[in-house]
């Protein structure tokens, strides 16, 4: 029992996931743009990604959450919160979380979407965990879910082989044992970043219109290159930064899970950290990046491969749109 004082944490409870069964590999993108299978998977790490044909951002996530609820136990009218990450919503409105609310029957929830690209699991996971810590909820549901094939230009060869379409979620519960959780955070944003990558059209400033269509504004925009220069130093620091502050060294992480967007990208976030390949989360190769979703995509998977541990402590870290950036650094709670 949690004495009513006592400060507590926010852990990770549970996970689930859901990827659609449509797989599109390297070879199927020889076939419609000028590129091949050797440069994707020696510039990215990407060989297969997925696409969801029939259904939307809310429905991955409805699968996901239901994923979890199956596997944990968990009942819909005990979630006290869901907190959707995305930047592909169903509609601007209502919120992502609304939809999910109603379908998966959560009554007794309230919830909300929240933007920051590829960092969305990390800044949706810190903010689950202010929730719970705040002890004014118990069940807070995190879920990263991204259809990036529906801002993705098909033509484009540039990005359209690095995006797929997934969803997985988190359960967050308060422990009492502050040896577990979540133990800290290092979130920022930097829109000097707006310039090299953005969906340009739909919004307030460039609402629909033929000539937004025409102009292709409602599909990603990305200058790679500008983009994996700052990535891939802003995913290495903000990783040894929290290990610093945190006094830990190669040795004490169990687990690096990164952002799924560019195996370079990782890796070398991994050699700043002083960790080896093997604690290295990896999955790109199956989905590409799949934005808000990547990271726990990560976690579920290894976990349900029985790879992580009660006890082992684990960075999490992002890089993405806006520029967004963190890192978290938590202790896995359940074997
Ligand atoms: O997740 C959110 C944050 N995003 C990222 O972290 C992504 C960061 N950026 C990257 O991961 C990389 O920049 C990319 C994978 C997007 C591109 O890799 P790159 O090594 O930076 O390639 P590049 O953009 O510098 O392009 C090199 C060449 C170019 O040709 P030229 O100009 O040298 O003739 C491109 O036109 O590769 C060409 N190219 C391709 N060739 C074959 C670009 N895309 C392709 C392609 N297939 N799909």
């Amino acid at each position: 029992m949690q004495s009513q004082n006592k400060p507590v944490n926010a852990a990770i409870t549970a996970v689930g996931m859901y990827v659609p069964d449509k797989i599109m590999d390297n070879k199927y993108f020889e076939s419609i743009v000028d590129t091949n299978d050797q440069w994707i998977v020696t510039r990215t790490g990407i060989k297969e990604r997925r696409l969801m044909e029939n259904g939307a951002t809310s429905d991955m996530a409805i699968f996901a959450i239901q994923d979890l609820m199956k596997t944990s136990g968990l009942k819909a009218e005990e979630i006290d919160v869901i907190i959707v990450a995305t930047v592909t919503p169903d509609m601007f409105f209502p919120a992502t979380a609304c939809l999910v609310q109603e379908k998966i029957g959560a009554k007794n929830a309230w919830g909300f979407d929240l933007s920051a690209a590829c960092s969305g699991f990390l800044f949706a996971l810190q903010t689950g965990a202010s929730l719970i810590k705040s002890r004014q909820y118990k069940k807070v549901v995190v879920v990263g879910s991204d259809k990036m094939s529906s801002i993705t230009d098909y033509t484009d060869r540039n990005t359209c082989i690095l995006f797929g379409d997934a969803a997985s979620a988190v359960l967050l519960e308060p422990t009492d044992n502050l040896n577990f959780g979540i133990k800290d955070s290092l979130l920022y944003v930097d829109g000097t970043g707006k310039e090299a990558l953005y969906m340009k059209g739909g919004g307030s400033l460039n609402p629909a219109s033929y000539q937004t269509v025409d102009n292709k504004w409602h599909y990603i925009y990305q200058d790679g290159k500008a983009v994996f220069k700052v990535a891939v130093k802003g995913m290495a620091d903000i990783s040894y930064e929290i290990m610093q502050k945190n006094g830990l060294k190669g040795e004490d992480v169990a687990y690096l899970v990164p952002h799924q967007a560019n195996l370079r990208i990782i890796d070398a976030t991994a050699e700043r950290m002083g960790i080896s390949k093997e604690k290295v989360m990896i999955n790109i190769d199956k989905y590409g990046n799949t934005t808000a979703a990547t990271i726990p995509l990560c976690l579920t998977e290894y976990c349900r491969d029985g790879k992580v541990k009660k006890g082992d402590n684990l960075i999490l870290s992002a890089f993405g749109a806006g520029y967004t950036w963190g890192a978290i650094y938590l202790t896995w709670s359940f074997d």
